[in-house]
């Protein structure tokens, strides 16, 4: 990206420099975002299709506009926005949303795991923001507080009355919709397994780095489990193939 050509007033030229190249990386994650929204929007099916269906364009114009202020804002600071779909894959730390056509739910667990990474990432460059350049922290807060009253209007969709969120506790988008489709939220829960629930949310969140727009499991460890997996069955099948050859000797030996 092209270095700004001046800085706006009162802002020292290293510290323009630094707030623009934050911007850059939050006008990619809005562009990102309101492409993947609309996805959502087309690829939704079953049951509480029209809710989401509609719930879902609002939010599309909300984050447009984002990406607009935030455009024009780095605009304003002498630099030259970078809005192509190259500019977003340049500048993305995270993967393209995962769910194709698929229900209402899973869609929301997903998005609530999408919300997750880009509120996360919004708050540590405001934290950043706070000792460089108050009007930029001041519109990255206002967008910030919007975003977060979206994703409570998708945590709401799959919350239960225990305030248990159908998966919250995943990592991966992937993850979060599968969950919702073995959710056991309308069984009748003990307190024993709300504790359960409670344990199993403060590990989640223990485990999140709170870095990246969208948490996904590292390749690396889904083929190391793939490879676990392969190992159980290889030793599987050998034991029932002895098994089976032990089961032969004893047949014969009797038929003698
Ligand atoms: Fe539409």
């Amino acid at each position: 990206m092209a270095s700004p050509t001046y800085s706006v007033p009162g802002l020292s030229r290293r510290d323009n420099d630094r707030v623009v190249d934050l911007l850059q990386a939050r006008l990619a994650c809005y562009n990102d975002l309101h492409l993947t929204l609309k996805h959502v929007h087309w690829n939704v099916v079953g049951r509480n299709f029209i809710g989401v269906h509609e719930m879902i364009d609002p939010q599309v114009d909300l984050v447009r506009g984002y990406a607009d202020e935030v455009a024009e804002r780095i605009a304003a600071m002498g630099a030259a926005p970078g809005g192509r779909a190259s500019d977003i894959i340049a500048l993305r730390d995270w993967d393209d949303y995962s769910l194709g056509r698929s229900t209402a739910i899973a869609h929301l667990a997903a998005l609530n795991k999408v919300y997750d990474g880009v509120v996360e990432t919004n708050r540590s460059v405001i934290e950043e923001l706070g000792d460089l350049d108050p009007i930029s922290e001041d519109m990255m807060i206002g967008h910030t507080g919007q975003l977060e009253k979206f994703q409570w209007f998708v945590r709401a969709h799959l919350e239960d009355e225990y305030g248990e969120i159908a998966g919250e506790d995943a990592r991966t988008e992937r993850g979060a919709a599968r969950k919702t489709s073995t959710s056991k939220s309308t069984a009748k829960r003990t307190p024993a397994a709300k504790r359960t629930s409670a344990a199993k949310r403060t590990s989640a969140a223990a485990s999140s780095t709170g870095r990246h727009a969208r948490t996904t499991a590292p390749a690396g460890a889904t083929r190391a489990t793939a490879k676990k997996t392969a190992a159980k069955t290889a030793a599987k099948k050998t034991a029932a193939k002895k098994t089976a050859a032990k089961r032969t000797t004893a047949r014969k030996r009797t038929e003698r």
